[in-house]
């Protein structure tokens, strides 16, 4: 017949208080574990992501000379967005429309739509500057015509400097309508 003595446990071969220790011991792994993954992951997380909050300076970007562009012509003018980071390839493309009333006078928009970011479409014909996404429309002026766009298009400034026709960067203009 099979006794159990007092320091012999019911369900194992371990004393309760044994049993107390191990679990302790564990939970402490746990959480030192833990601590160390915060100490290590915190600044690693915050060194990978810190530079999609960072704002980037503004800069004057040419886009080109004075009397390559036609008076009265609005024309579509590629950029590379300064502030983006080293590693984002064609992402830091971006593009201008850009129109020139007279002589000495430019305007430019943003191509980003004002209701989520599409790129717009001048149509020379109509006039108006169309929004493939949702159906966005804006006159000449930026100004919206129809669709959910719920603001003109962005007007960058325009300079010229030294025969060349330059604008100041500016951030994407992206709306929050949901
Ligand atoms: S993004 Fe242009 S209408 Fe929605």
């Amino acid at each position: 017949m099979n006794e159990i003595t007092p320091n012999e446990s019911r369900t194992g071969d371990e004393a309760p208080e044994e049993m107390t220790r191990r679990r302790f011991f564990e939970k402490l792994s746990i959480a030192l574990g833990g601590l160390c993954a915060a100490i290590l992951g915190v600044p690693l997380v915050g060194f990978v992501i810190a530079p999609l909050f960072r704002k980037g300076p503004a800069e004057w970007l040419a886009l080109g000379k004075v009397d390559e562009f036609e008076i009265g012509k609005t024309v579509n003018v590629t950029i590379t967005d300064p502030s983006s980071l080293p590693w984002a390839g064609v992402t830091s493309k971006s593009a201008v429309w850009l129109r020139r009333v007279k002589e000495d006078k430019f305007i430019a928009f943003s191509v980003h739509c004002t209701h989520m970011g599409c790129p717009v479409r001048w149509l020379a014909d109509a006039e108006l500057f169309m929004c493939p996404c949702h159906g966005g429309v804006f006159y000449s002026d930026g100004t919206v015509a129809a669709g959910p766009p719920p603001a003109p298009l962005i007007r960058q400034e325009v300079r010229i400097a030294h025969g060349q026709v330059e604008i100041k960067s500016a951030p994407i203009p992206i709306t929050t309508t949901l």
